[in-house]
């Protein structure tokens, strides 16, 4: 006679107690990819049509790349950094790669904001995307300058203030990295023009916080965040650093976590929109800044491997939107983002024992 034990009787399915405990909620109902809403209004009459722009410095003028991509399906082109007189931009080597990323040092290479509206503007105006210029410069004055000759030019839509360049009236510290700096040039700004105003934050800073307050405050439409941040590369016979001009900025998937933490603090503080910029690669990349509280993203050093990477993003936008019934990329944004405003990272909370 066998000795094995009986075996024991068969479970009974388990579907149908589940379905009485945990009532299986309805698959939301699919909306069409073409119909979910991903206009992003900024204020100041402008609204982009969708939340994938492309950075400035990565993407020249637009123009350039008109005949590898539909730039008027683009959120919105954030232009090369312009500066009131044209500058020849910084000694080679500009660039260097590393791991994750780049290194990259033009130094603000551009033609002067006259010849820019003269050669790009009424381009510009014939397209749906709006063209936003990155103002550059290296005082206060320089600034507004810059920004009056653009004001009321057809085909600028509005300004992104890169403020991560030297103050040559405080011995060039860059106005990005003092708050009080960063609301005086802002001020300034915001009182020379009506235009749509984005600002720039620089990632190397110990807290962003007051900074981004400090820029809100002084009127900025917006905030965009981050600019690269600044390293040096060694060059292969270790004698000196390898870049013309010693110090570069990273910029690529390396720099993403950087660039989350930014949104994620800048967000919690400031009431105005902040524009993710840092290391997008892929969808994933751009549901993480939306859920730190990014309305929107750019694209930047990704598109020098691939120019109709930030299109292809527009298209999973409004595909993964459709599939989880969402009528508006919106319900998106600070999913993520705590209930109270958190610590800081400055109080090193990373490291509490
Ligand atoms: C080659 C290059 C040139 C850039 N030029 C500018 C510039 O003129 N003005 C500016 O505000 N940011 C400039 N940036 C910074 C980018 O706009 C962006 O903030 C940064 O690269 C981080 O995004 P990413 O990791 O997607 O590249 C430049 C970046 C690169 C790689």
């Amino acid at each position: 006679m066998s000795r094995r034990r009986p075996l024991p009787a068969a479970r009974p399915a388990l579907a149908p107690a589940t379905r009485i405990l945990a009532p299986t909620r309805p698959a939301p109902a699919e909306i069409p990819a073409a119909e979910v809403d991903l206009t992003v209004d900024l204020g100041r009459g402008l609204v982009l049509p969708n939340p994938i722009l492309v950075a400035s410095g990565t993407f020249g003028y637009g123009v350039e790349y008109g005949e590898v991509v539909d730039v008027d399906r683009l959120g919105g082109i954030c232009c090369k950094g312009t500066t009131l007189r044209a500058r020849i931009g910084n000694p080679t080597p500009r660039v260097t790669e590393t791991p994750g990323g780049m290194l990259n040092s033009i130094g603000l290479q551009n033609p002067g904001v006259d010849a820019l509206i003269e050669k790009y503007a009424a381009t510009w105006m014939t397209w749906r995307t709006p063209v936003l210029v990155n103002v550059a410069g290296e005082s206060v004055h320089e600034y507004v300058e810059v920004v009056r000759r653009l004001d009321g030019v057809p085909g600028v839509a509005g300004i992104e203030l890169n403020i991560s360049c030297p103050n040559v009236g405080m011995g060039g510290l860059q106005f990005a990295i003092d708050a009080g700096a960063a609301g005086e040039v802002t001020a300034a700004v915001r009182r020379a023009t009506d235009l749509p105003l984005l600002v720039k934050l620089s990632p190397n800073v110990a807290d962003i916080r007051p900074i981004a307050r400090a820029i809100a405050d002084a009127g900025a439409d917006a905030l965009t965040a981050i600019n690269t941040l600044s390293g040096i590369a060694v060059a292969p016979d270790r004698r000196r650093p390898l870049l013309g001009n010693v110090y570069g900025g990273l910029s690529g998937p390396a720099v993403k976590p950087v660039a989350l933490r930014i949104v994620y603090e800048a967000a919690q503080v400031v009431k105005i929109p902040v524009i993710a910029i840092g290391g997008v690669t892929e969808l994933a990349d751009v549901l993480d800044f939306l859920a730190v509280g990014a309305v929107a993203v750019q694209v930047g050093t990704a598109i020098f491997a691939d120019p109709t990477l930030p299109l292809r993003l527009v298209d999973e936008l409004a595909i993964e939107c459709s599939r989880r019934g969402m009528a508006t990329y919106r319900d998106l944004i600070g999913s993520a983002l705590p209930a109270r405003t958190g610590r800081p990272s400055a109080k090193g909370v990373e490291y509490r024992p």
